[in-house]
């Protein structure tokens, strides 16, 4: 799969040279945007005027101001005078909305909403930050924007339970996310893996409920990891994110996802009475909520807390992927269903979502919940926030209800968005940024009258795989630009080629924010037209170079040095000799690398190494693919593999076994942590001779013969990577190596983490 995605990139490699002139730095694309003639120069000391008394508009240049300050590093403040000025305009109609004029003279921010002040503020802010001349004085061309959102839910879920993420790493999100209109911030609050909010009236939740003993591979657990906010600490980002235009919609997930909840509060809230620890499972485990009386009291006074924090209009019950085991094997919900008169468990959970909608809605708050809630006959005031796909949301939207697009797996920001093997752990579903780009929420099926009901979409940062919050900047940006573009933007304004243009100024405002966006889309990749063993055997195939995007000029050096704007320019696939080092990059025009350089090695020891971050595929392929780390939990930059949970299976592809036939293989050993619920059964089981099972090697993939068998060691006491070494048969090319554990389901996982062929002595 991975070369059929190579060779589409390469064949897109079209080189784009910024064009600011038509194309303004704006991300994202204004509804409208008419070109005047002329031009302002803004420098240092400008002055911003604000009408007097509107404490909107004095927020907004305030924002203006810390805003340039940080993207151009000028330094504006209001004043009595100015060329920059913030107007009320009652006929610029809706909250959202604003114009903004530039004249050779004066720049003029009118609207009626404090957030349309803001959004022209952000969009001024982008205008004076167009390139990389940090500190200098910016030319604005004359030109009048009037800009309104396509969309009113413009979002991004932060999973703060899976990982914790302390609260003040969250703060540049906001200011990145406001910097580019997008107004609601989801988080998920509350998993089995952790209790994330303090709630003062049951104090265990935090207590207990967030913090776990960290999942490992053999030997003893930890110190336990966690964290959560306070009250006090929620109510500052409410407001910091308040006053930048953006809503926070916190979700409790209910009735699944509740381990942690029932490890606090097991008679209160547990269905079996049994005390659950946290979780550190991924993925769907068993522990519910309970419906009865005592339970949903316990849930009301802890909404009674959060709504008090939380003065949004949406509050979010989860509602997603809770098997119902707990729940049929419990005599109290079987003699609530019956008084109830409900015959399936699914309507039992629609009867709690509908009674906390209710709730919500006598505090005059508003329900939105995942997809499964439509499977409990919830009302249509019920908002529906899209995952399994998009059948769900059509139907919801035809029926009345608003619904929110997050599908998976297009808009899950924890899916890989480049093959590189620098990428970080997700899920294997590539989500290039062009093809979130290309998203469209509103489906087809939609009618045009339930169009209106699609409230807009979100990127959903799931954190399983995402373990420090510069991993999750990674995974979030800059595929969030896209989300802001096609969110905010008209759709028929929607132009990749362009984004990719005002993506690069973008780029640069997110690493002057100190945000740790992914240069993925700007990237070299190399693909090879051959086995890397043709290059020892002078075959010499072509390598080509391409990047997901295909923007700027792309440099390289041979010699492993780092390319400059100097350095020589690809231009045609490129023939290697043995011993050199391909090192690229994409430079912009003014000069500027677009992305950190990559490099191809055409060392021997480098083109006789497989290794398991970025050219072994899992055995067989595709089933739930995963690329996990090393450590579980909050890793920094421990490597990453691909792997297929169900089946301890790797393959090493093309392995040149004419060349040389002595081997090292590195096995890393990795924690077995996944919940798998009602997909215990696709568990494939190998038979095993000794305690620990045995990595099995066979020559020719997974159906050749076995070249070799190694017993693993006792993983309580063996080191998490360790070598074993051997001989492969001399073969007359390249081999498939398959490479196949036979360890017990019960114990860790084992992946490899590089096979390295040697000249035989
Ligand atoms: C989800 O991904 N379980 C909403």
């Amino acid at each position: 799969m991975k070369h059929l995605i190579r060779a589409a990139l390469a064949a897109t490699t079209a080189t784009i040279a910024p064009v600011y002139a038509q194309n303004a730095p704006l991300l994202p694309l204004p509804a409208q945007m008419t070109p005047a003639t002329g031009a302002i120069t803004i420098a240092n000391g400008a002055g911003i005027v604000v009408p007097a008394g509107d404490t909107g508009a004095a927020t907004a240049a305030r924002l203006l101001t810390d805003r340039v300050k940080i993207d151009r590093g000028l330094t504006l403040a209001t004043a009595a005078q100015g060329p920059i000025r913030f107007v009320r305009d009652a006929a610029v109609a809706g909250d959202e909305a604003y114009r903004l004029t530039v004249t050779p003279r004066v720049i003029t921010i009118a609207a009626s909403g404090d957030r349309g002040l803001i959004w022209g503020a952000m969009t001024l802010a982008q205008l004076l930050s167009p390139d990389t001349q940090f500190g200098r004085p910016v030319r604005v061309a004359a030109t009048t924007i009037d800009d309104a959102p396509r969309f009113r839910w413009r979002g991004l879920m932060v999973d703060v339970t899976r990982s914790f993420q302390p609260i003040e790493t969250l703060y540049p999100i906001v200011d990145t996310m406001a910097a580019q209109k997008l107004n609601t911030l989801h988080m998920h609050l509350s998993d089995d893996q952790g209790w994330r909010v303090e709630i003062k009236r049951y104090p265990k939740l935090t207590e207990i409920g967030a913090f776990r003993e960290p999942a490992v591979a053999g030997g003893q657990p930890g110190p336990k990891v966690g964290g959560f906010y306070t009250q006090d600490e929620l109510r500052k980002l409410v407001a910091y994110a308040a006053e930048r235009g953006i809503t926070i919609v916190p979700e409790i997930d209910m009735p699944g996802h509740a381990q942690a909840a029932v490890a606090a509060y097991p008679e209160e809230v547990g269905v079996l009475g049994d005390r659950p620890p946290v979780g550190h499972d991924w993925g769907v485990n068993p522990w519910l909520f309970s419906p009865a009386p005592r339970s949903m009291t316990f849930i009301k006074n802890v909404l009674d807390e959060l709504l008090d924090i939380f003065p949004g209009q949406f509050f979010h019950v989860g509602g997603d992927e809770a098997v119902k085991d707990q729940w049929q094997r419990s005599p109290e919900v079987q003699a609530q269903m019956k008084a109830l008169g409900l015959k399936t468990e699914n309507q039992m959970q629609g009867w709690m979502i509908s009674e906390l909608g209710k709730y919500l809605a006598s505090k005059n708050r508003r329900l939105i919940g995942w997809d499964e809630i439509l499977e409990g006959d919830v009302p249509t005031s019920a908002t529906v926030m899209s995952w399994r796909g998009e059948a769900g949301a059509v139907e919801a939207a035809n029926k009345g209800h608003d619904v929110v697009m997050s599908p998976a797996p297009n808009l899950y920001l924890d899916n890989i968005q480049s093959t590189a093997g620098d990428e970080p752990p997700g899920r294997i579903g590539l989500q290039t940024l062009e093809a979130v780009y290309g998203y469209e929420p509103v489906r087809p099926g939609v009618t045009a009258e339930a169009a209106a009901h699609v409230l807009g979409a979100q990127g959903n940062a799931w954190s399983e795989y995402l373990a420090t919050a510069k991993q999750k900047e990674h995974a979030t940006f800059p595929r969030l630009s896209a989300i802001a573009e096609f969110t905010w933007s008209p759709r028929d304004k929607r132009d990749w080629k362009g984004f990719v243009t005002r993506l690069q100024p973008q780029m640069l405002r997110y690493q002057r924010q100190g945000i740790a966006a992914a240069d993925a889309a700007f990237a070299v990749a190399y693909t090879l037209d051959g086995a890397k063993g043709d290059i020892l055997r002078g075959k010499a195939p072509k390598l080509t170079l391409a990047t997901q995007t295909g923007a700027g000029t792309i440099r390289y050096t041979v010699d492993g040095s780092q390319p400059t704007a100097r350095s020589r320019t690809y231009a045609a696939p490129i023939t290697l000799r043995p011993g050199q080092v391909v090192t690229a990059t994409a430079f912009a025009k003014d000069g500027h690398a677009l992305a950190d350089p990559r490099r191809f090695d055409a060392t021997r020891p480098a083109l006789l190494r497989a290794t398991g971050s970025s050219d072994m595929v899992a055995c067989p392929k595709g089933a739930l693919g995963l690329r996990v780390p090393l450590v579980s939990g909050q890793s920094g930059d421990a490597p990453a593999y691909n792997v297929n949970i169900f089946d301890t299976c790797t393959q090493a592809p093309k392995m040149p076994l004419d060349v040389a036939q002595a081997f090292t293989v590195t096995v890393a050993r990795l924690p077995r942590n996944y919940g798998l619920a009602h997909d215990e059964g696709k568990l494939r089981l190998h038979y095993a001779v000794t305690q620990y099972g045995e990595l099995v090697m066979r020559v020719g993939g997974c159906d050749g013969m076995v070249a070799a068998t190694f017993p693993l060691p006792n993983p309580d006491t063996a080191p998490n990577r360790f070598d074993f070494t051997g001989s492969f048969p001399k073969q007359p090319g390249d081999a498939d190596i398959c490479l196949q554990f036979t360890s017990p389901l019960s114990a860790p996982f084992y992946t490899v983490d590089t096979l390295q062929l040697e000249s035989s002595k």
